[in-house]
């Protein structure tokens, strides 16, 4: 098993056979092994810095009804809300007297006709901000509107495939959706110039490991700049809400495969990963990933952007939490590194 990491860490590749093995190994000693590989693949790259990105939680009003997200349209228990310019504009100050470099959007999908609204908020972003990254994570849009957003000062876009396997797709998502269009939309968006992050939940109801296999497989081949992955939680007040909850484990190795198979990418410790697992993100860090996204939300929304259960909402996850994520990264030998951290950028030692 451990010439199987080895030849990963060497060729960036494996075949479908050998990512199951590193999935399926119940080798302590091979896991630690691979995360170790990660790691030093990591710091080789990017030193002991870790990015953070300000996520502003835009909305959480959405026309879309994916079976497992708690801001689904028909779930009627939530209280809808769209932050205001201003209320974006203010978070991106606070954000930015923070320290923060990048800021991501991040919201249900509007209905289509918010468009010239979104893009306006972004512009109005590129203009105050001339020297921070914009991300969006927006869901799915015509490319018209994915192209006047990146004329507008966008510069990556967070969509994740969420399953490559179209049967499994469609159990997870309404008859009007399909991984067509999902695949559609992120050739658009690499089309654009945008950097792209594509991904998955882990252990999503009736995902096997060979799901996984095919998702690592399209990754692969998609070469995102950033790859989003996190744990299934299930929301009470969604048809999936008495489903189990996806691994914390499975999740850290696969921040450690895509590590090796892509040692520059962008790969954040989530935040679902945090909520499920107490030292969830030093142990995505530990694993390989290199991002974190405090939440610059205002306080009073953000016990609205449920998408699942347990979502930490207090300060340890918000951007008052700054010197407390420093002493925490801190303990694993790591810092915050305040650069936009592009894609490519090399940091050695930064
Ligand atoms: N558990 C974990 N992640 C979720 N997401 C949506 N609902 C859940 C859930 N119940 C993730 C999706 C989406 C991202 C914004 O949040 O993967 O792409």
């Amino acid at each position: 098993m451990r010439e199987l990491i080895d030849i990963l860490r060497e060729q960036r590749h494996l075949d479908s056979s050998g990512y199951k093995a590193l999935l399926e190994c119940d080798d302590e000693g091979v896991v630690t092994y691979l995360h170790e590989q990660a790691r030093e693949v990591g710091d080789e790259v990017f030193g002991k810095g870790i990015f953070v990105r300000g996520l502003v939680e835009l909305t959480n009003v959405c026309r879309n009804d994916c079976l497992y997200c708690g801001i689904r349209k028909s779930n009627t228990a939530v209280e809808r809300y769209v932050l205001t310019t201003e209320q974006v504009l203010q978070s991106c100050q606070q954000g930015y007297g923070l320290g923060f470099r990048t800021f991501v959007l991040q919201g249900g999908e509007l209905p289509r006709d918010k468009a010239p609204w979104l893009i306006e908020l972004v512009a109005a972003i590129r203009h105050y901000y001339p020297d921070c990254a914009i991300t969006l994570s927006l869901g799915e849009w015509p490319r018209e509107v994915y192209a006047a957003l990146r004329k507008a000062g966008a510069d990556r876009y967070l969509l994740r495939h969420e399953s490559h396997n179209a049967e499994h797709y469609a159990r997870l998502h309404p008859a009007e959706m399909s991984l067509d269009n999902r695949l559609q939309c992120l050739a658009w968006l690499k089309e654009l110039g945008y950097q792209v992050g594509t991904g998955i939940m882990v252990g999503s109801p009736w995902q096997s490991l060979n799901h996984i296999v095919e998702d690592i497989e399209f990754i692969e081949g998609f070469k995102p700049e950033m790859i989003g992955i996190g744990p299934f939680v299930p929301q009470h007040d969604t048809p999936l809400g008495k489903c189990a909850t996806g691994s914390a484990d499975l999740t850290c190795r696969l921040y450690s495969i895509f590590r090796l198979m892509f040692p520059s990418a962008l790969i954040p410790s989530t935040t679902a990963l945090n909520t499920i697992a107490a030292d969830g993100r030093t142990m995505g860090i530990m694993a390989g990933a290199n991002v974190v996204m405090p939440n610059l939300s205002p306080t009073a929304v953000r016990a609205n952007y449920t998408l699942y259960d347990g979502k930490a909402i207090s300060n340890a996850e918000a951007a008052e939490g700054i010197a407390q994520l420093n002493k925490q990264l801190a303990t694993i030998g790591y810092h915050i590194n305040w650069g936009r951290g592009d894609f490519n950028q090399r940091i050695i030692n930064s």
